[in-house]
């Protein structure tokens, strides 16, 4: 039997999960569940990476021992992951593996025997003992060159990581050290004849001309003095091992690398060797240092090295905690299911590159794709059936003799037609889906939504049903529809498995979607005559505002909202900035209040001072370096149109603004923003604490330029 194994990187056990380890374990679980459906024995590995300094010194400030910090954090992974249904117990994960265990430090101190005995390709020892003298970010757990480091402004102080924007440790130590320098022949030649060992091509690109730009040795030890939170060297217990050596090497120790009774469950024989997802930002570990000890080892090298991009907020900035726009999960398990956070990351990231995470685009997403596109077509379909069919799966055939009339409905005859489109349609997503690209994947099989959307429209089923000559016609079209959603439920199920079981068996089908090859898929297997079960909301709309609201109000930290003020001091990018009052929006803080929630009256001459006009907002995009603010372009009625700033960057994609009507306060005094005159200003409501704004509009159509009274 074929076997596939995947592997997630190990996280760091310093701190709890967020959206980013999220999305590598919602990919792998989709890759293994659809390596499990072709009949593939596939194993998935998840874990933690449990030692080095930056767990102790975590452990440290939490007042907990490096084992209790890891133990709390694992608890939460593993409460994490059976919430969104990667756990073993849902059809996740096989092995959720500790860096702590046993059988790892075991498996780890062999690899560093054999290592340590080898020659290099230019016949030096792999290993030998020197001194270090650099400096080192715990965060990356990396040691850092000239150019991978912010000098310090004051004298005497620690550069900063570039990553991390932390202070970097200064070590100077006898070490081990791995002689990578002798290896770049040898990886220059991996990579030239395994084109796909390093995927995507960017990536692969990237990581030649690393290895081009010529390599290093590598200190893989500290002083156990300095960081004793490690495996210890065999042999040398004053040192302990770099984390980096020791975590890599648990893709093999997982799965009995050195120690037998791990092998007799698993099967490092049988299973090995991995394909490694991983996040571009741990790229190099993973196609550079990794291949070098294994061939040192001699052990055979990984499948593939797949990078992926990272999640960045709707403004393009890094999560960080500093800026306080990490996507916590227990927000995104509170307001959605995990079938449309699984959809929305696979859909939404071009695979490869990075992706905006914003919850309003989610809520958008799926609304629209899944509330009203798949579920709408299942439960209109079912519904269908249930009513004109008496509940059971009508039949496709339509006899000789009514061929004349279904054809006079405009309905096509020949079912070869929409059986070739999504055969088709399988092809293309079956290969997308082997090539990584997930949200291509996805939009092939959307137009086979699309198109049996089409096809029932058309059709008017509910018309056919009025003439009992049709009914043939009617059946033969609800068929085709209900026999699409079939194999709809199969080609998802990797990606949303909750949904697609559900819809699977509203259509009356034993969930079999999990071990149905759609490969192997043939139109017609939907059996006529068998009925459908129990109809229901697969995919419940998401109040929008209400949600936004929940969300805002439960989770938002103070500082990463919108406001034109805050762009305009800059304050972006700094912890905690407290908002200032927004002022392109019109707030609470806008109004006086006085006695009993009333606010202080004026007169109406006072309102009449304030010029409100409808607007169209013709053109919108984001401005350079302000990430809060959009520059816009809005029709009031007047020769030219006014450019408007507003800072609404954070809510609102530009695109989707074009063409919306709004409320411009046109006589407001105008301002400079950014280098930008700002000539007028957009008004909204103001939710919550933060103030999030809601641009005003109108639900009937009124001309630009219309005055409000
Ligand atoms: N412990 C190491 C990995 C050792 S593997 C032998 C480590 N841990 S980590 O906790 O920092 O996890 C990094 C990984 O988490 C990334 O490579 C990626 O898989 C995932 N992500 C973390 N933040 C992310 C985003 N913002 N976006 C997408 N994925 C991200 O590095």
């Amino acid at each position: 039997m074929k076997t596939f194994y995947v592997t997630t990187p190990i996280y760091y056990a310093n701190s709890l999960p967020h959206l980013g380890h999220l999305y590598t374990m919602i990919v792998a679980d989709t890759i293994a569940r659809s390596k499990r459906q072709r009949g593939i024995d596939t194993l998935f590995l998840t874990g933690t990476d449990e030692h080095g300094i930056n767990i102790e010194r975590a452990a440290q400030k939490a007042s907990r021992t490096p084992k209790e910090q890891a133990d709390y954090v694992v608890s939460y992974y593993k409460k994490m992951t059976a919430e969104f249904g990667l756990d073993g117990e849902h059809g996740g994960y096989d092995i959720f593996m500790r860096t702590t265990e046993p059988f790892h430090y075991q498996g780890v101190s062999e690899f560093w025997r054999r290592v340590a005995k080898a020659k290099t390709p230019k016949g030096n020892t792999a290993i030998y003992k020197g001194h270090y003298e650099g400096w080192f970010c715990a965060a990356c757990a990396a040691y850092k060159t000239e150019d991978e480091y912010h000098e310090p402004k004051t004298e005497g102080a620690a550069p900063t990581c570039l990553i991390h924007d932390t202070a970097l440790d200064r070590i100077s130590e006898d070490s081990y050290f791995f002689r990578l320098s002798d290896y770049d022949q040898e990886l220059l030649s991996l990579y030239e004849n395994r084109p796909d060992f390093v995927r995507p091509e960017s990536r692969n690109n990237e990581v030649i001309s690393f290895v081009r730009g010529g390599l290093q040795d590598l200190s893989v030890s500290r002083l156990r003095t300095s960081v004793s939170w490690g495996v210890p060297v065999p042999d040398d217990p004053d040192h302990t091992m770099y984390v980096w050596f020791d975590a890599l090497i648990n893709y093999i120790t997982a799965i009995g690398f050195g120690n037998e009774e791990r092998e007799r469950v698993f099967g490092f024989e049988k299973y090995w060797p991995a394909l490694h997802l991983v996040g571009k930002d741990i790229l190099r570990f993973h196609a550079v240092y990794w291949p070098a000890f294994l061939l040192a080892a001699g052990v055979e090298l990984p499948r593939a090295i797949v990078a992926h991009g990272m999640w960045v907020d709707p403004s393009g900035r890094k999560m960080s905690k500093t800026i306080g726009n990490i996507v916590e999960l227990d927000v995104l398990s509170r307001h959605f299911p995990a079938d449309a956070i699984r959809y929305f990351c696979l859909r939404e990231m071009v695979f490869g590159q990075d992706g905006r995470f914003g919850y309003e685009a989610l809520i958008d997403r799926a609304n629209s794709d899944l509330a009203s596109g798949l579920g709408n077509l299942s439960s209109r379909t079912l519904t269908m059936i249930s009513r004109y069919c008496e509940g059971r799966i009508p039949s496709g055939h339509i006899p000789e003799e009514k061929l004349l009339l279904a054809k006079r409905t405009g309905v096509d005859t020949d079912e070869t037609t929409i059986a070739g489109f999504i055969e088709h349609a399988r092809d293309q997503f079956l290969q997308h889906f082997e090539s990584f690209a997930f949200s291509r994947a996805l939009e092939v099989a959307w137009s086979v939504v699309a198109r049996v959307d089409k096809m029932i429209s058309d059709a008017k089923p509910w018309d056919l049903a009025k003439d009992e000559n049709q009914k043939q016609t009617l059946n033969a079209v609800l068929y085709r529809a209900a026999e699409s959603l079939r194999w709809l439920c199969v080609l998802l199920y990797p990606v949303m498995p909750g949904a697609s079981s559900d819809v699977s068996s509203q259509l009356g089908l034993s969930d079999s979607s999990a071990t149905t090859d759609p490969a192997q898929l043939k139109w017609g297997a939907l059996v006529e005559g068998q009925p459908i079960g129990d109809i229901k909301p697969t995919f419940p709309r998401i109040d929008k505002a209400k949600t936004m609201a929940a969300i805002n109000q439960g989770t938002e930290p103070s500082g990463v909202h919108a406001t034109e003020a805050d762009a305009v001091a800059g304050a972006t990018t700094q912890a905690n900035t407290k908002p200032a009052p927004p002022m392109t929006h019109a707030t609470e803080a806008d109004v006086v209040p006085c006695a009993e929630g009333v606010t202080s009256f004026i007169e109406i001459g006072d309102f009449a001072k304030v010029d409100l006009r409808v607007g169209e907002v013709l053109s919108a995009e984001r401005v350079p370096k302000a990430d809060k603010l959009l520059l816009l372009e809005i029709d009031i009625g007047e020769e030219k149109p006014r450019q408007v700033l507003a800072g609404i960057a954070q809510y609102y994609e530009p695109e989707k603004l074009v063409g919306r009507k709004v409320v411009v306060v046109a006589n407001l005094k105008p301002r400079k923003l950014r280098g930008f005159e700002s000539q007028g200003m957009v008004v909204a409501a103001s939710i919550g604490e933060e103030g999030r704004p809601v641009i005003a509009t109108f639900t009937e159509d009124v001309p630009n330029g219309a005055r409000l009274k």
